[in-house]
């Protein structure tokens, strides 16, 4: 499994539910590298979908509510259930998108954490751990990815475990 996140310098990734970024290149990439695979999520990443589950890719999402229902997505309700529902995936392709809960518990079972840097610091209550603070992981690559139209300069950078 590979995570991939959007984070800002002190790795935030939301503030009251919402991407603190707006960055259409990132969207673009995001979508490129997941298409034709799989994604897992929880719960309030994805009824913050704007279009419902995303298309093009099995969509597997968390939640303990017996209630929920996701059109569209397999729910599982664990993290054992999460990773069963994966396992005869080829792990390339099975991709953790969020969001900080789920980021939490199962980047320990990703070899790889695709991360969009964004040089820019902003008020946040969601978090990404911080990989460059955690020996376990190292940077594979980095490239530059350009600036926003706010001005806010960003790179594509692959961590490895
Ligand atoms: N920057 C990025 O790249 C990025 C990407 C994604 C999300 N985000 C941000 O992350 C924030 C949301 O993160 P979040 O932590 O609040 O929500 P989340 O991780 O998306 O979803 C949390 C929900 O997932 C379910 N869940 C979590 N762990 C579970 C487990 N072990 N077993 C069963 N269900 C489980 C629960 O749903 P139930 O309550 O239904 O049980 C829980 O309430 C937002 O601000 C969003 O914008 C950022």
């Amino acid at each position: 499994m590979k995570a991939i996140v959007s984070v800002t310098q002190d790795w935030g990734i939301g503030l009251k539910g919402n991407l603190l970024v707006r960055n259409p290149a990132d969207m673009r990439f995001f979508r490129e590298q997941t298409m034709g695979g799989t994604v897992v999520c929880g719960q309030t990443t994805f009824m913050g979908f704007p279009g419902g589950a995303l298309k093009g890719r099995r969509n597997v999402v968390l939640s303990i509510d017996p209630d929920f229902a996701a059109e569209g997505a397999e729910v599982v309700r664990s993290l054992d259930e999460a990773l069963a529902a994966v396992a005869t995936d080829d792990p390339d392709h099975v991709w953790l998108i969020g969001g900080q809960s789920v980021y939490h518990q199962l980047l320990p079972h990703c070899t790889h954490a695709l991360v969009t840097k964004n040089d820019v610091t902003l008020p946040a209550d969601a978090f990404f751990p911080n990989l460059d603070d955690d020996p376990a992981w190292h940077v594979e690559s980095e490239v530059a990815g350009g600036v926003t139209k706010d001005g806010v300069a960003f790179a594509f950078v692959t961590y490895a475990r």
